[in-house]
């Protein structure tokens, strides 16, 4: 049932441009319009909207941030993102046209479910995305988008993630469809751009070898910390990257905003110390690129150890790390489909090498139907 990999893990990260392809099928028509069939909301519901929040717990909180960056960009509506644990025990301000996001594979997550029945007590209307066709957090909600990742058994979430960053991405383009769109060229080119993805994610896990090396480096190392940094939706990805970490091989992981550094976790830093930097794709939003250059400069300086994940053909990157591994071209809030892949193939192998069980890490449970 494994598929011929040793372990559930690695297959579902090998599944990952199958199950990405699966979520989007049949959800853009021929006009380029996002139809969300099981979505039970009219058009005017979704242009009555003046406000987005999103609850989730764990990686799907992740897919929550960077999905801020891409509804406030397409739409200019508000987006807040909340971990669903502090959510439900605050009084946040909702009422019906603030369109809750309850973001959650199993669908049972006891704190998102909480968060829901928190959200829908003030009126608020409640879109779930999740993984389990009739899970509990669906049937609470006024409308669902389900992925279609299939069963995902390994503890840590892979596929669930992409296939959730999939569904949130429609969210977001079908909001700036329905609302008049300002930017309806962009719109359109990432439709086309989204299309493409699986057939890059493919080409990222073809790859991936290297990766796996530098994980049984930082392992043979006996590297007890590492630290991840990105901007923008990086930073999203370097917080998934660390938990990914955390969770299967036991090590002091940290993702954090690039822009952060100086502000206290660039003291973390000593020899050999790896930094995993996302680094954004230097056409466009160069600034960003600047920024995150400048990073890798200031933790090369205190003896980082700096492995890039960057654009391909990135020769500045690669001028300044020790170790780079390139991804496809990619817009850049749509990114994340492509930089996640990496470093949950490097947090495989590392805990692997450290003789982890990483279907099964210890103290943790695949579904939190508990407080
Ligand atoms: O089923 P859910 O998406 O609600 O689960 C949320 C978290 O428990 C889950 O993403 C957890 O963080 C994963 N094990 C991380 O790999």
């Amino acid at each position: 049932e494994k598929g011929g990999f040793e372990t559930f893990m690695r297959k579902e990260i090998n599944e990952q441009p199958g199950a990405v392809a699966d979520t989007l099928r049949g959800r853009i028509d021929e006009t380029g319009q996002i139809v969300l069939d099981e979505v039970r909301m009219s058009d005017q519901d979704f242009r009555d909207i003046d406000k987005v929040f999103i609850i989730a717990c764990g990686t799907s909180y992740h897919a929550g941030l960077v999905t801020k960056y891409a509804i406030e960009h397409w739409t200019r509506i508000p987006c807040e993102v909340e971990l669903a644990s502090e959510f439900r025990y605050r009084d946040p301000v909702l009422d019906r046209s603030t369109l809750v996001v309850a973001i959650s594979q199993s669908g049972e997550t006891m704190d998102t479910l909480m968060a829901v029945r928190h959200a829908k007590d003030q009126k608020a209307r409640v879109l779930s995305i999740s993984n389990t066709v009739g899970s509990t957090i669906p049937r609470e909600s006024d409308a669902v988008l389900y992925t279609r990742a299939g069963i995902e058994v390994a503890v840590a979430s892979t596929k669930a993630f992409l296939t959730q960053l999939a569904a949130c991405y429609l969210v977001g383009l079908h909001l700036a469809q329905v609302r008049g769109i300002k930017y309806a060229d962009e719109v359109s080119a990432v439709l086309d751009e989204l299309v493409a993805a699986p057939g890059k994610i493919a080409k990222v896990i073809e790859n991936l070898e290297p990766v796996r090396e530098m994980a049984r480096q930082c392992a043979a190392l006996g590297t007890d910390r590492v630290l991840f940094i990105g901007r923008h939706v990086g930073y999203p990805v370097a917080l998934e990257g660390a938990l990914k970490l955390k969770e299967l091989a036991y090590l002091h992981a940290e993702g954090f905003a690039a822009g952060e550094l100086k502000h206290g976790p660039i003291s973390l830093i000593e020899d050999g110390t790896p930094v995993i930097a996302i680094v954004p794709s230097p056409r466009g939003r160069s600034l960003l690129h600047d920024k995150i250059i400048s990073n890798i400069q200031e933790v090369k300086a205190r003896g980082a150890k700096v492995i890039a994940i960057c654009e391909e053909g990135d020769r500045i990157t690669a001028a300044h790390a020790d170790f780079v591994f390139e991804t496809p071209a990619s817009p850049t809030l749509l990114s994340p489909l492509l930089t996640a892949v990496p470093l949950q193939e490097f947090a495989a192998e590392l805990a692997t090498a450290l003789g982890r069980d990483i279907d099964q890490p210890r103290n943790l449970a695949k579904s939190v139907t508990v407080e």
